[in-house]
């Protein structure tokens, strides 16, 4: 859809967030900076603002949200049965780019669950979305702000460019500092599982929180875990160093197919922030072939090789 820029709004303006507020208090959509990606918001206690989000993302009813919260003493209002674990986690890590995954309380509606006895909960870092969550005082449900298989959006004009009228406003909070998705942990499961990595890393989590997160597998792995999710348009090539990557760029440019390398070198928060906004940007310039180079697995570097691996399918 062709879009207006008339719905984007400087969120520095107490206006804005205000604007933003009232649209969710009347069960529209608005997309909203986190410190990961942005997020297409609905109110979490409204069913009909909730399946709005599924309508326009084009996202399969039983592929579950994340619901949002203002601060940690939130939790207590969506979740119940917390175990030793949650707490620990989310007394370490909120607010910040972590998703537990927990038991439902009444308040959940099915359509943010798909039907789970689980809810998937985050508390963002981001002073926008906080300062909108504590205005609104209800909590919201927010996937990234793309079309259902699209990269995630890291700015304001990404959300417009996918998303276009069909979001009520855009709130503008610049680039996202992380640029890759939250990480995920199901704290129903002993062992927990790990359901997607990203900033926090299970080897962080063992070292700094003394509890180890195994690998998914089963009924979580299940749930709307689809194979091919960070899809470009533009083909993705993988490579271990520059070296690798120059050779293959020589040999597509003899082909006559365009291609340009991603390499970031040891700058793995840089690769993060960057990696989406580049992706979206090959393909606005119809690049045929990103030559990636795969960052070192440590940090935040494993989040990047995975987003990689799965847009390189
Ligand atoms: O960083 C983030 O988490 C961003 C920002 C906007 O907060 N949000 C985000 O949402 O990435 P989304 O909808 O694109 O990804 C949600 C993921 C899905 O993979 C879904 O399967 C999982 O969370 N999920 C949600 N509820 C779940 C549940 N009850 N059990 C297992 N997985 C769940
Ligand atoms: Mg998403």
């Amino acid at each position: 859809m062709r879009h207006s820029d008339t719905n984007i709004l400087n969120s520095s303006e107490s206006s804005s967030i205000e604007a933003a507020v009232s649209a969710l208090r009347d069960d529209e959509l608005v997309a909203i900076p986190t410190e990961t990606v942005y997020g297409l918001a609905a109110r979490a206690s409204s069913r009909t603002a909730v399946n709005k989000i599924f309508k326009v993302k084009g996202r399969p009813a039983n592929h579950p949200l994340i619901l949002h919260i203002a601060k940690t003493s939130d939790l207590e209002k969506w979740a119940q049965d917390l175990s030793t674990v949650a707490r620990t986690l989310v007394d370490h890590y909120w607010p910040g780019p972590l998703t537990i995954v927990v038991q439902r309380n009444e308040k959940v509606c099915d359509e943010i669950t798909g039907g789970r006895n689980t809810v998937a909960i985050r508390c963002p870092d981001h002073k926008i979305a906080t300062e909108l969550l504590n205005r609104l005082d209800d909590a919201i449900v927010a996937p990234s702000a793309n079309r259902f298989g699209k990269v995630s959006p890291t700015t304001a004009e990404h959300v417009a460019a996918d998303l276009g009228d069909d979001v009520k406003i855009i709130l503008d909070g610049g680039e996202c500092a992380i640029g890759l998705e939250s990480t995920i942990i199901d704290c129903t499961t002993t062992p927990p599982q790990l359901l997607r990595v990203g900033a926090i890393t299970v080897e962080q989590i063992k070292t700094e929180c003394l509890i180890t997160v195994v690998s998914a597998s089963g009924e979580s792995r299940a749930s709307g875990m689809l194979d091919k999710h960070y899809a470009p348009e533009c083909e993705i090539e993988l490579f271990n160093n520059r070296m690798q990557a120059e050779t293959r760029r020589s040999e597509l440019s003899q082909l006559g197919t365009t291609s340009e390398i991603l390499d970031f070198g040891d700058d793995l928060a840089l690769y993060a922030r960057s990696l989406y906004a580049r992706l979206r940007d090959a393909d606005k310039r119809n690049i045929d072939v990103v030559i990636a180079v795969k960052p070192p697995s440590t940090g935040i570097g494993s989040a990047i090789n995975e987003r990689l691996k799965k847009a390189a399918r």
